[in-house]
């Protein structure tokens, strides 16, 4: 129920407002001069106001002053006479969201209402959204007691309130993305935008566009002209997700952006500037990258002006337990669902679990454990773990021939059918691994 305050003095016309607006399910409350109604106005901070300009003690204008000095986002309806535009235009420069002209007709009224309640309605909603966003992506929300996680809280704090480019690096799902967010929402620039571009889902030349933009005609599809993200983001921060896999190409154009500040357009001729601030993420090894000679090794060091790593999960186990509760916490809220008890040896699975997609796969297993459930606990059968493979050692005692067959086995198995390195645990040549995988007849 929305509450709507009435400023009128004339008794029949409040008496009307009260009938008309509450048969459209609406909690009205009248004041009956300008003075009333600023002190109603401050008790009950009405979602609406409809005022009239002319009251016996104070001029209407001044009621709608002091109500938007009171609250700047508050909404009011101004009643004007027909022929006085002067006032109505002034109202409206005072922040009045409507007007309607007495005598009233009631069919236009309630259209005004309902306008500026689906508006108030859009607003709210956004506020949500913006305020889910920040909760989401504030420091709090990075879970992590252990010694690597503290490592990585200190950085996001020192970093936050500099501009320094920032490098995070981390396998597929510890957390680079929420990392970087949280940095762009601990700084001071976080009204401004945290853009976001995947590096590898993108062409050379669609990249390059999306980065920098493009100016009408500069390729076939280029019909308008178009901001690229170092625009877009002003003075916030662009993430520039998967950097490990741009073309040389572009790695010296945004060498260049890094170093002087200035690119220009797809095609175009001016010279324009950005203020953002780059964090840039990987899941590849970069150096790596720069020494086998696909990463420009003076691109690296301008990108790891500070460098995030961040460790994958199965090294921070004792991490987990907690990490289960928060996420079940924010499934259960996206999913109306209640699971929160976790058995004990469940929790001991999942600590053990070699969780590969770090806490992406984790949140996907208790996702997906959620949907299933029927009750409160989390149970075992719903999580999808695959069993680990098993050492070969049974209770009797073999013959070295069959333990060394379902050992090899057992290590092939566990490095994913990789010959190399299952040679470099085992420490045999590729051709004597070879010679046993044919002799034993194992399945690779
Ligand atoms: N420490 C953490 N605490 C809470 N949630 C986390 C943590 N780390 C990751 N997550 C959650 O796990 C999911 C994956 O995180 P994110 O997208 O940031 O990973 P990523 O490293 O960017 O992965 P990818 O390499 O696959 O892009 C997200 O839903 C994120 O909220
Ligand atoms: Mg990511």
């Amino acid at each position: 129920m929305r509450k709507i305050l009435v400023i009128d003095d004339d008794p029949l016309i409040r008496k009307t407002f009260i009938s008309h607006l509450s048969k459209e399910g609406n909690e009205v409350i009248v004041a009956a001069d300008g003075t009333e109604g600023i002190e109603l106005f401050k008790e009950s901070n009405p979602d609406l106001t409809i005022l009239d300009v002319r009251l016996p003690d104070i001029n209407g204008l001044e009621v709608l002053t002091e109500i938007k000095n009171l609250n700047k986002k508050a909404y009011v309806i101004v009643m004007t006479a027909y022929d006085d535009m002067k006032t109505t235009v002034e109202a409206i420069k005072l922040g009045a969201f409507e007007y309607i002209a007495k005598p009233i007709d009631y069919i236009e009224l309630s259209l005004a209402i309902k306008k500026v309640f689906k508006v108030k309605e859009l607003e709210e909603k956004l506020n949500y959204i913006v305020e889910e966003q920040e909760r989401d992506y504030t420091i709090n929300n990075i879970i992590g007691k252990s010694p690597k996680m503290r490592e990585v809280f200190k950085l996001i704090g020192m970093v936050a309130n500099t501009r320094t480019n920032v490098l995070i690096q981390g396998e597929s799902g510890t957390g680079k993305e929420l990392v970087a967010r949280a940095i762009h929402y601990s700084s001071p620039y976080k009204n401004e935008p945290f853009i976001t571009i995947n590096c590898s889902a993108l062409p050379d030349t669609l990249l390059e566009s999306e980065l920098f933009g493009h100016v009408k005609g500069a390729f076939t599809d280029a019909v308008t002209e178009t901001k690229g993200k170092f625009e877009i983001a002003g003075k916030g921060t662009l993430f520039l997700d998967e950097i490990g896999d741009i073309s040389p190409n572009l790695q010296s154009k945004l060498l260049r952006v890094i170093e002087t500040r200035d690119f220009m357009k797809v095609g175009g001729d001016k010279i324009l500037k950005t203020e953002a601030r780059i964090i840039a993420a990987t899941n590849k090894n970069l150096k790596e990258l720069v020494e086998q000679g696909k990463f420009r090794e003076d691109l690296y060091y301008r990108l790891k002006v500070v460098e995030i790593n961040l460790p994958p999960l199965r090294e921070r186990k004792e991490d987990i337990p907690e990490l289960v509760a928060y996420l079940l916490e924010k499934i259960n809220r996206q999913l109306h669902k209640n699971v929160r008890i976790v058995p004990p040896h469940v929790m001991e699975k999942l600590i053990n679990y070699p969780w590969k997609g770090n806490v992406r796969e984790l949140e996907n297993a208790l996702t997906r454990a959620v949907v299933l459930s029927k009750s409160d606990v989390l149970l075992e059968e719903n999580l999808p773990l695959e069993p680990s493979p098993q050492p070969p050692f049974k209770q009797e005692l073999l013959p070295l021939k069959e333990v060394e067959k379902d050992y090899i086995q057992y290590v092939l198995k566990k490095v994913g059918g990789n010959k190399s390195k299952a040679c470099r645990i085992l420490k045999i040549t590729r051709p004597t691994l070879d010679r046993k995988i044919k002799e034993y007849d194992i399945k690779v």
